[in-house]
């Protein structure tokens, strides 16, 4: 059976990227597959967290998912504290994961900066968790953007190793599945910056809850250059490097507009060909509006109605913990723990 568990941090200011890198295609994978999406609550502590803005997130992460289409009774939407074999599973993959393998991770040397030695402990560890996350309901494929292409590599490592070590074929090694023309959304205001929840300018990002009002002005100061949209004919051979390495705030919009309407790059290109910034930023305008506008009024109405986004999470919790508890006990007898518990 194939089965995708994917997952979203409640640390703010969701965004463009999040909705079009990973939310959207989870709405047009859900009639697909056995969907489980979670709102990854112990992730976000791995930095500092106000406890009640923390809450506030971890609604609206869910109230998003659903604002999008994610159907909460098809699909399991839950948060990843409410099920305690995420962070049981990821205990015994800290002592399968190497230090060399986590060593290696990016994101880590980004999120930790030059202070290394004062970053947490579960920052460090965060990727055995997500390993953890996945691999608890033996999910077989994995929605996200780009950024987390290295952390789904070293689930499949961490999947091989402890297969391997023990002697079993036991956990699935996962396809991670980076779709579509926005799978790396960039800042607004530095084209070789994604853009991020964590961003101290609120101008770099277009949030999932900004108003037409709050997107028409960020599109409009979104970093540009002066000279005017380049034809289809810069996706052939060696230009389209050039092209990303000159002009990456351009491409960056160009994508977003091909994501936004579902069309090819090169479409997006023989229409644009020629125009000025000030006219392609008000199409874009235009369709961000109209895509955002509806969802995000709606994340708006389910937050203020936290009783029900609570119950949706409840039920997700419960169905999660069905799945999870009967593969853990099998990875306990694999490891060798006696089952005194049940
Ligand atoms: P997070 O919360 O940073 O982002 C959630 C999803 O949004 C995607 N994304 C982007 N896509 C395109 N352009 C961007 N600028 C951009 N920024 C974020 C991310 O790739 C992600 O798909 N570690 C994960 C959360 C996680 C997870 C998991 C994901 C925890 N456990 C298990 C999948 C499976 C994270 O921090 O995502």
């Amino acid at each position: 059976m194939n089965r995708i568990f994917s997952g979203v941090q409640p640390t703010g200011n969701l965004h463009l990227g999040n909705y079009l890198g990973a939310i959207r295609n989870w709405v047009r994978l859900q009639n697909d597959f056995d969907c489980i999406f979670c709102v990854v609550d112990l992730h976000a502590i791995t930095t500092w967290q106000d406890p009640a803005a923390l809450r506030h997130s971890t609604r609206e992460v869910a109230a998003a998912m659903i604002a999008a289409g994610v159907d909460p009774n098809r699909n399991i939407i839950f948060h990843q504290s409410a099920n305690p074999s995420h962070a049981e599973l990821a205990w015994v993959f800290n002592c399968v994961a190497r230090m060399g393998w986590l060593n290696r991770m990016t994101q880590f040397k980004e999120k930790a900066g030059k202070n290394r030695e004062n970053a947490s402990v579960g920052l460090f560890a965060y990727p055995n968790l997500m390993a953890a996350d996945i691999l608890a309901y033996k999910a077989t494929h994995v929605p996200v953007g780009e950024d987390q292409r290295q952390h789904l590599e070293l689930t499949r490592d961490i999947a091989q190793k402890f297969n391997h070590d023990f002697g079993v074929e036991f956990f699935p090694i996962v396809e991670p599945l980076i779709q579509g023309e926005a799978t790396r959304v960039m800042s607004l205001r530095d084209g070789s910056k994604k853009m991020s929840k964590s961003d101290p300018s609120d101008m770099s990002r277009i949030n999932m809850t900004d108003e037409a009002d709050a997107i028409a002005q960020k599109i409009r100061r979104a970093k540009t250059d002066p000279e005017a949209l380049p034809g289809p004919g810069v996706l052939e051979g060696e230009a389209k490097a050039e092209l990303e390495a000159a002009r990456p705030e351009a491409v960056n919009l160009l994508r977003l507009y091909s994501s936004l309407t579902d069309k090819s790059l090169a479409d997006t290109l023989a229409e644009f060909e020629g125009a000025q910034f000030s006219h392609f930023k008000q199409v874009l305008t235009d369709v961000a509006v109209a895509v955002l506008g509806p969802i995000g009024a709606e994340m708006k109405r389910l937050t203020d109605d936290p009783g029900h986004v609570d119950g949706v999470l409840a039920k997700g919790a419960e169905r999660a913990r069905e799945i999870t508890e009967p593969i853990l006990k099998e990875v306990w007898d694999i490891v060798g723990f006696l089952r005194t518990r049940g």
